[in-house]
């Protein structure tokens, strides 16, 4: 220090002036985040195998769905090497994530842990926040806040043991308290008389080392609600599972092979039916049930809410999915299409929404900084 004041930088010259930066330019650069742990596990030692091998397929298509818009996408696969992560996007300087991640170690529990980096990185990112992710992956919460929030829900009971008390009205279904994508969810997973819950109980535990949602049956109509946006989602056209297809006797639920075993009797007898016929009273309650469970939760930019009609047109929500599956044929991207928005925009949109907060967070900043 020589105690001399350095003299004010001069102000730079229009001629000076560097060329405008990438981030100004309509092309962003996108780091397309997805896990790969269904590499490090033979598909009979994971329940839910398919559902995390299908997340790299996703991945590719939305690569791909980038480029098409004009943006530079790099995929990077996420395994449990956060710190490599880090180092992997400092290098790579992205404009913003497109989150894809859904377990990381094959445990759906860390899928939070990536959002977290990149919001400690000050990345931007698609979909909705670490929080979220979390508390909509723990389906007894979620219950309890759309109970708070006064929006119908079937009644259900958390069991750790076989022997746990249950005082809920028969048939129930049997799901693990802390999955998604149907995984934990087969046949055997609506049980209609007490004395079989014990055995179902124990099955779903055993398997999945947690404890089980058992939930009133709703032996209804089953409606799919996609909506974008945030925090005032638009809500998308209803899409219903035709279930006419399942042999005589099956219950009507989206199973797990229903959802990820292409070509499987239960595939080809759940099929997704969009503009469902429905008496429109019914249809706008359905529509501002779910768009209520959809904030209750902080769902942000997009996600599903599946819904089930009781036998009096009531829609008992049954699962919020933030971050749900963004596969071209999956419902998200077919209820978006049936508003115009194919899958590329719908992939372009949802990076808009991203860049918009890493935008806000800066007037943010400019705003406070001012007010000093
Ligand atoms: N209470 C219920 N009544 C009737 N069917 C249900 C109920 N809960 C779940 N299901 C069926 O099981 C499927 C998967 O359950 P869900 O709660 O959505 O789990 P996940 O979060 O794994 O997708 C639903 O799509 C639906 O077909
Ligand atoms: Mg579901």
């Amino acid at each position: 220090m020589t105690g001399e004041v350095p003299p004010p930088p001069a102000p730079t010259q229009p001629s000076e002036r560097r060329p405008p930066s990438r981030r100004a330019r309509a092309q962003k650069r996108v780091a397309v985040l997805h896990n790969n742990d269904f590499l490090d596990v033979p598909p009979e030692l994971d329940p839910a195998w398919s559902s995390r091998a299908e997340v790299a397929v996703v991945a590719a298509s939305v690569a791909t769905a980038l480029t098409e818009v004009g943006h530079e996408a790099h995929l990077i696969p996420v395994d449990g090497d956060l710190p490599g992560l880090r180092t992997r996007l400092a290098e790579l300087e992205p404009d913003c994530a497109f989150n894809l991640c859904e377990s990381l170690a094959g445990d759906a529990r860390l899928e939070s842990s990536v959002p977290l980096v990149l919001e400690l990185l000050g990345i931007p990112f698609t979909g909705s926040p670490p929080e979220v992710l979390s508390f909509a992956l723990r389906k007894d919460r979620v219950k309890q806040r759309l109970e708070a929030s006064g929006i119908p829900t079937p009644a259900a009971r958390v069991m750790s043991h076989p022997d746990d008390p249950c005082d809920l009205t028969f048939p129930v279904i049997v799901k693990p308290v802390r999955e998604d994508g149907s995984v934990g969810i087969t046949r055997e997973s609506v049980v209609h008389r007490p004395e079989d819950l014990p055995d179902a109980v124990r099955t779903l535990t055993t398997r999945f080392r947690q404890p089980c949602l058992v939930e009133e049956f709703v032996d209804g109509r089953e409606l799919n609600v996609a909506m974008l946006g945030h925090p005032a989602p638009r809500v998308l056209p209803l899409s219903e599972i035709d279930f006419s297809g399942l042999p005589e006797g099956t219950p009507r639920i989206v199973s797990y092979d229903a959802k990820w075993t292409s070509g499987s009797v239960d595939d080809l007898g759940t099929v997704p039916v969009l503009h469902p016929t429905l008496p429109s009273a019914v249809a706008a309650r359905v529509r501002r049930v779910a768009a209520d469970a959809f904030r209750a939760v902080g769902v942000r930019d997009y996600g599903r809410v599946d819904v089930r009609l009781s036998a009096t047109g009531v829609p008992f929500v049954v699962d919020v999915n933030p971050n749900c599956d963004l596969s071209p044929h999956a419902g998200m991207a077919r209820a978006a299409a049936g508003v115009g928005i194919d899958y590329t925009s719908l992939c372009g949109l949802l990076v808009r929404y991203a860049l918009r907060r890493r935008r806000d967070a800066g007037a943010a900043d400019v705003a406070t900084a001012a007010a000093r």
